[in-house]
């Protein structure tokens, strides 16, 4: 099921069969000036229908929105086998009940999804990222705050890594990180469709924030289609060099660029596991209290724990909890669980934000979704799926 139907280059309306890779999308509505609504590390593997199914997130849902809102129309195959053919290529149907949401990150357990239409937005002309170095997590939020207003409708990420997360790429793939140590960092990237107005807007909020003293240092660069050299670090991954960059002491030369950044921020998820065996939790919470489980965490687990690091989609109030042990053990298992989710639940976060429950976390529902609505899910699954053979075990708890 890899066939792309059609797509619709005014409206930007794909539609497609759900064994298609995102990055094959991608590619394709590419050549029509449109882009994918959404970004992931796994784009060249990824499934379509998998990421509808689990409502992946990623790397710019601050700017485009989640699959809820990008999913124009699914097709679906029930349990009993009847096919629910919800593919319209409209932005406005309010002919009943919307059910294309029961489609989206159920993870497989009402239906299985074997077509979408998905809105494409235009791809943009001009795209710029900046690389922060930040002192601590209070100056995050601050320039976050900033960020949304002085960069407005173009800020299309605002991501955030702490020492330990960089350090672990660093150190375990040996990968560049183009400024120096710094307690936080920030990934910012804009769309926009003007490269000199854009990356202007991006300048003079770096300017404004080193002299508030919120970023202490940094860089800025352009898209890869603006690089001049190429080179390999260590590992061969290539390390892009954009010479008219400029730092902050305005030197123009040898400027790390655009991957080398992307790739720093894209491989802390794996980055980890050559420390061992790595506990990973993917959790929302308010932005104020964002970075708070971090330390308790770090202080919960000294002596056992290799690493403790927070990093992750500060833009979406998401943050990816990651603890790092020699090895797995029952013992450093029982010290995070169910502790951290039940932190979550009071600080009122969810304890899966965008990965999903799966089959390691049906058990913990209860710290983010209450009684009512467990059992008004059973009835669903028992309507939709009553004999329960639709991706088993996963989402729901034991009865
Ligand atoms: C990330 C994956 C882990 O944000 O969601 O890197
Ligand atoms: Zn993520």
């Amino acid at each position: 099921m890899n066939k792309i139907i059609s797509l619709d280059e005014i409206s930007g309306a794909l539609v497609c069969e759900a064994g298609c890779i995102l990055e094959t999308l991608d590619n394709y509505v590419k050549e029509q000036n449109l882009i994918m609504p959404l970004d992931l590390g796994a784009k060249g593997s990824c499934h379509i229908g998998g990421n509808v199914s689990t409502n992946a997130g990623g790397l710019r849902l601050l700017r485009y929105g989640n699959l809820h809102g990008s999913l124009m129309g699914v097709e679906a195959v029930k349990a009993d086998g009847t096919v629910v053919d919800c593919i319209r290529t409209l932005k406005k149907d309010n002919t009943g009940y919307h059910l294309k949401h029961l489609f989206i990150g159920s993870e497989g357990t009402l239906g299985i999804v074997t077509k979408v239409a998905v809105h494409c937005p235009v791809l943009p002309k001009a795209v710029t990222l900046g690389f922060f170095g930040v002192k601590d997590f209070d100056s995050v939020l601050k320039l976050y705050k900033s960020a949304k207003a002085s960069l407005g409708e173009i800020l299309s990420a605002f991501e955030m890594a702490d020492n330990d997360s960089i350090s672990s790429t660093v150190q375990n793939l040996k990968l560049p990180n183009p400024i120096a140590d710094f307690p936080f960092y920030v990934l910012v990237e804009t769309h926009g469709s003007d490269e000199t107005h854009d990356a202007e807007k991006l300048s003079r909020f770096l300017e404004r924030e080193m002299s508030s003293g919120l970023i202490i240092d940094g860089t800025v660069t352009s898209e890869p289609a603006k690089m001049q050299d190429t080179d390999k670090d260590v590992e061969g991954h290539v390390i892009t060099w954009f010479t008219a960059a400029v730092d902050m002491d305005g030197n123009k030369q040898g400027h790390p660029c655009w991957d080398t950044i992307w790739n720093l921020r894209e491989s802390i998820a794996g980055a980890g596991l050559l420390d061992g065996y790595v506990y990973k939790y993917d959790v929302s919470i308010p932005a104020a209290r964002y970075y708070d489980l971090v330390p308790v965490l770090r202080q919960r687990m000294a002596g056992k724990a290799v690493k403790v690091y927070g990093y992750g989609h500060v833009g979406d109030g998401n943050i990816h909890i990651n603890v790092t042990v020699p090895e797995y053990s029952k013992e450093a298992t029982d010290m995070l669980e169910p502790f951290i989710f039940e932190e979550v639940s009071k600080l009122k976060g969810s304890i899966s934000a965008e990965h999903g429950v799966g089959f390691r976390k049906p058990h913990f529902i209860h710290y983010s979704k209450d009684e009512g609505a467990i059992s008004l899910m059973r009835e669903l699954k028992q309507l939709m799926d009553p004999n329960g053979i639709l991706n088993p075990y996963k989402v729901l708890p034991d009865p």
